[in-house]
Order: structure tokens, then sequence, then C-alpha cells
């Protein structure tokens, strides 16, 4: 099947490490459908934010849908699209990607983030270099940045807020975003959405955050910053969707191909709804496995994948089953259903009622009345009327 396959037919000659390390390569990555999508939107979604002050782009995890894959094509996008005006003004610099590193056992550690960030943004190749004026930061005779140990946390942050506001980039990227969340009670949650609405206050640069369906929570936490937030969803492929199934295993039979194996393997057909079940429809669970079941594959010496392999090499039912229930639930919270749309109508609904019977109380001069709206006249029984009182229930009555 030499017309499918989609390596460089010389690989075949080559070590099993180097045919791995091919089609291991991240650089090779598929943008059809979701991931597309939502490559699109984020791109949009930074060039022009439209208010937004927080990008949050969304996606299953653990599962690997490719979030952090997006980041990176994001950042080579804006970069390479920047390339004439970086040029004209070297001191620009138009995206910063850094990553929100989990703390052990402890709350996310600003800190350590607004260092990182810092040395993030202090490219070694821009000339324009920022002085610092914060205790603990400085440069050494070649301008390097050396923070010290005893740099504060206030003052990291200080020299973060200056140096992009300074550097002015269209935005700081910051995948695994959910883990500023970490080990955090409501409370010290609110504080780390603080130090976000500062940093963005002080700064006017947006923040786009990859993580998993847990930045929801954060927003139901803290609604002046959800009024702020823009979301981006990239899903997985979805079973009850069809066209998203063809995406599935255009997506399949694509990486298939480019397995340097003498014979394309012809699995696609057959077992497209394993692969999907022990995937769950991710775009990167899929492709961890497939190296996985390829390395097997190519240790065996064997001409071409089988399902044995695939077999081999496949998670859990109980791990899927676990994955599937997080991405159903985080989908249910990212998606329009009719039943949300009928409570939104409702609540809305039930609001301009209100005010409508409050006008009709007042007799239409649209204030409502002291005590509830109820007037005078309403309150004077007539003569017969019973005082209100509780009827008993029926176990009440004897
Ligand atoms: N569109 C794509 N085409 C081909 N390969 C992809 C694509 N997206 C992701 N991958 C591959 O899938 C794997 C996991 O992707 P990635 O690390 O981006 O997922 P993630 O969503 O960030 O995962 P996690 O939740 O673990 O952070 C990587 O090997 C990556 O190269
Ligand atoms: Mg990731």
């Amino acid at each position: 099947m030499a017309t499918e396959q989609g390596f460089p037919p010389e690989l075949l000659t080559q070590s099993a490490q180097k045919r791995l390390d091919y089609f291991k390569a991240p650089d090779k990555t598929i943008m059809h459908g979701n991931p597309k999508l939502a490559y699109n939107q984020v791109l949009r979604a930074i060039r022009e934010p439209a208010g937004a002050s927080i990008i949050l782009v969304m996606g299953p995890s653990p599962s690997g849908v490719g979030k952090t894959t997006l980041l990176r094509l994001v950042e080579k996008k804006i970069i390479e699209e920047s390339l004439l005006q970086m040029e004209l003004d070297p001191g620009w610099i138009p995206i910063v990607c850094v990553e929100a590193v989990a703390p052990g056992k402890d709350t996310f550690r600003w800190k350590d983030f607004y260092k990182r960030t810092l040395i993030a943004i202090d490219e070694p190749l821009i000339k324009e270099k920022i002085s610092y004026s914060e205790d603990g930061i400085r440069r050494d005779s070649e301008g390097k940045l050396i923070v010290k140990s005893r740099a504060t946390e206030d003052s990291l942050r200080l020299a973060m807020e200056q140096a992009l506001s300074h550097r002015k980039p269209y935005t700081l990227a910051v995948d695994e975003f959910q883990d500023i969340g970490k080990m955090a009670s409501q409370k010290v949650l609110e504080a780390h959405m603080d130090c976000i609405k500062s940093a963005v206050n002080t700064t006017k640069i947006p923040w786009t955050g990859f993580g998993t369906y847990q930045l929801v929570d954060f927003l139901e936490l803290s609604p002046q910053l959800s009024r702020r937030t823009r979301i981006i969803h990239l899903p997985r492929y979805c079973l009850e969707q069809n066209e998203d199934i063809k995406e599935f295993k255009r997506v399949l039979k694509h990486l298939l191909c480019r397995m340097p194996l003498p014979e394309t393997p012809p699995l696609v057909e057959k077992y497209w709804e394993y692969c999907y079940e022990r995937s769950i429809g991710c775009i990167g669970t899929l492709k961890d496995w497939l190296i996985q079941a390829l390395d097997l594959a190519l240790e065996e010496g064997a001409t071409t994948l089988s399902f044995s392999h695939l077999e081999q090499t496949a998670k859990l039912t109980s791990e899927c089953i676990q994955m599937a229930k997080d991405a159903i639930e985080g989908e249910e919270k990212l998606t329009n259903t009719k039943d949300s749309q009928r409570q939104l109508r409702d609540l809305l609904n039930s609001k301009k009622q209100k005010v409508q019977e409050d006008q009709t109380n007042s007799g239409g001069n649209g204030k409502p009345q002291k005590d509830g709206g109820e007037s005078q006249s309403q309150r004077r029984r007539r003569v017969g009327q019973r005082n209100p009182k509780r009827d008993p229930l029926a176990s009440e009555s004897l």
C-alpha cells in the first residue's frame, strides 16, 4: 500500500528508535475538526479579545485532548505573523508562554509563577533589556537576569507587571491553568482569582489559560472574573456526532499511515470503535497509545501493527470509564442544552413577570410599594373575610 504511506520510505531501513521518533514528533499535528476550530477561535480571541481580560481554553484531562499542542501551535502562528512588527519594534514580544506548575501538597505558589513569567519575558535575544529596581532582582555583567531567593513575592509581582507592561504581548498564555486552584479552599481560590484580576488590571495584558474542565469551577466562584472571561472549548470527538466520528476515523487512518512500517496497519474499518472507546475520542490519548503500540510492533520486528499490539497497550476499561465520566460532566457544563436554555429563559421571564406584577399592584406607577407591594386597601379585610391562618394538614386535623 505504498501510496498510503505517510512517511519518507528511507525510514524503513533505519533503526526502530528513529522510526518511533518520527511517529512521535510533536510537530506532526493534525489540524482538522475540533482542534482546527478551537485553534481559529483562540487566535481570533488573542488578536481581538473584545473586552475579555481572560480567555480560557478548556478540554478534558488527563486524557490529552491536545491543549498543550494547541498552545504551541498558537504561539508559533502568533510569532510567525508578528516577525515584521518585531523587527520594527525590537522591544516587543507578541506572546509570553508559561506553565502553572502544581505545588506538591501545598497551594499554588505565586512567587514561583512570577519568577517563571519574568524569566520567560526576558527573551535573551532581545537587546533592549528592562532594568528592575526591586530587591533581589538584578542583571549580571552580561545582562542575564538573576533572581535571588531573597526576592519577595511582592517584588517579583511588581517586576512581572512591569515587564508585561513594557513588552506589551498580546497575551500571557498559561498552560495547566487549573493547577492554580489545586489544594485550595474556596477562600484561597478567591484570593488566587484576585491575584489574576489585579495583574490583568494593572498591566492591561489579557491572560489565556489552557486547562481542564476544572476551570469552570473557578468561574463559578468568581462572578466578577467570569464576566470578563471568554471560554473556548476544545472537546474530544463525540460518538453521538456523525461528523466527529468521520473525523476520528480520518485522524486514526492518518496516524496509522504515518507509522514507518512496511505495511500500513489495516485497522480502521474493523477496529475504529475499539480505538475510540479506549481513547474516549481524545486525539492525544489515541496518539500516546499508538506510540506504545508501535514501539511494541517495532520491538517484535512486525511488518505491520496488529490488533494484538493495540490490545496489549490499551488503557484499562476502568481508567477509560473514569475519564469518560469526567469528560461528559465537563462537556455538559460547557454545552448549551435545551434545558439550560429553558432555565435561562424562565429566569429572565420570572424577573419580567415580577416587575409587571409590581407595576399592576402599585397602580401602574412602576414603583413597587413598601411591604412587598401590598397596599393599605389590600391589607384591610372585608367583612366576613377570614383572618389569614394556616389550615391544618390532614394528619393534624383531629
Ligand atoms: N492535533 C493533534 N494532532 C496530532 N497529535 C496530537 C494533536 N493534539 C495532540 N497530539 C498529541 O497528543 C499527545 C498529547 O497532547 P497534549 O499534551 O497537547 O494534550 P493535553 O490536552 O495538553 O494533555 P494533558 O491534559 O495531559 O495536559 C502529544 O503526544 C501530542 O503530540
Ligand atoms: Mg497539557
